[in-house]
């Protein structure tokens, strides 16, 4: 597998121009293809289903160059995002993701979120099944967002997850772990990235761009579409997004000793790919560009002065808490 990931979110999820750029995402699908990025993670709930959809039309082409991942666990609706782990709610949905992804076998199915309703045991032996069945591959947990992260009473970060994580590993071994980590939200590296290590289990780093904010290319006061998940972040208001940009201009200083065309998110990637040799991160775009620029961060090695820079840069300023 390529040592860095393509998220296929961005192309009609979440972010700002999604719904419009259905062509350049297929182009800046190819282009993390052609360059070795074979992780392509996606979600039934991205769009919702577009997103597999369009995926669908690249793998009925190239299933032999692409490792699939895809989530299940959460349905939109008409005012909330609701979780559904039931047993079987996961084996039609597991179904319909094939069709959709037009493949008859997912690389990495990861449980989404964990549905409150239904012990997680239920829900990992359902997709157990799936193994079992052929349709899948592995099995990964999903740990994103503010309530997977949070400080957990006295038990400190992420201590809810790697619970979640104790038990269903008991039911069926656990592959890989996503979460948030990149050099703006570095919680991951306390708790979550050495319980993964300890047992080999592989870590797909979300957000390993801060949700873009990392790669210099955003302007403080910017605005972003109602539906774009900045609109309502925290370190995305106009103040916050001023304050942090000494973390920016770490990151340019960094590039800028490697040469003239490497990028602050070139560097971003590199230092997430520092945190371990399992450890991938999973940068999203629609952007054929950008896909490109985000493979070659592969190629980039950071010195420990680099390092040592990157550690000292002050922390971010904006949470959910
Ligand atoms: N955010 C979540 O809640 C979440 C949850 C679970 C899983 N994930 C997975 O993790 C993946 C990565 O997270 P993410 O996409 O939310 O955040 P991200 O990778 O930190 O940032 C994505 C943003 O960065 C921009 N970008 C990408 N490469 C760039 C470059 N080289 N230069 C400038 N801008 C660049 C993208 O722009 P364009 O879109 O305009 O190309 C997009 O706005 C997702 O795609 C998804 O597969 C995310």
């Amino acid at each position: 597998m390529g040592a860095v990931g393509l998220g296929c979110m961005p192309m009609n999820w979440a972010y700002t121009g999604s719904r419009r750029r259905g062509e350049e995402s297929l182009r800046a699908v190819h282009t993390a293809l052609d360059r070795g990025c074979s992780l392509l993670d996606t979600a039934d709930m991205y769009g919702p289903f577009t997103n597999e959809l369009l995926l669908g039309r690249v793998l009925k082409e190239r299933r032999a160059d692409a490792f699939v991942s895809t989530k299940v666990g959460l349905l939109v609706g008409e005012q909330h995002i609701v979780a559904n782990g039931r047993p079987g709610y996961v084996r039609r949905a597991c179904d319909a993701s094939l069709r959709r992804l037009q493949t008859d076998r997912i690389d990495l199915y990861q449980l989404h979120r964990p549905d409150p309703e239904v012990p997680i045991e239920e829900t990992w032996g359902a997709m157990a099944e799936l193994v079992s069945a052929g349709k899948v591959r592995a099995l990964g947990l999903c740990a994103v967002g503010a309530r997977a992260t949070r400080r957990d009473g006295r038990d400190g970060l992420h201590a809810g997850t790697i619970r979640q994580l104790e038990r269903i590993q008991q039911v069926f071994p656990v592959s890989a772990v996503m979460a948030e980590l990149s050099v703006w939200s570095p919680e991951a590296l306390a708790a979550l990235l050495p319980w993964c290590a300890a047992r080999g289990v592989g870590f797909l780093a979300a957000m390993p761009l801060g949700n873009g904010f990392l790669s210099g290319t955003l302007t403080p006061g910017q605005g972003f579409e109602p539906d774009d998940v900045r609109a309502r972040h925290p370190r995305f208001t106009a103040e916050m997004m001023a304050a942090n940009q000494p973390v920016v201009a770490g990151l340019r200083r960094v590039a800028a000793r490697h040469g003239a065309d490497v990028t602050p998110a070139q560097v971003a990637l590199a230092w997430v790919l520092s945190r371990g040799r399992t450890v991938i991160p999973v940068p999203g775009t629609k952007h054929e560009r950008w896909a490109a620029e985000n493979a070659a961060a592969a190629h980039l090695s950071l010195t420990d002065a680099d390092l040592a820079e990157i550690a000292g840069l002050p922390p971010a300023r904006g949470s959910w808490d």
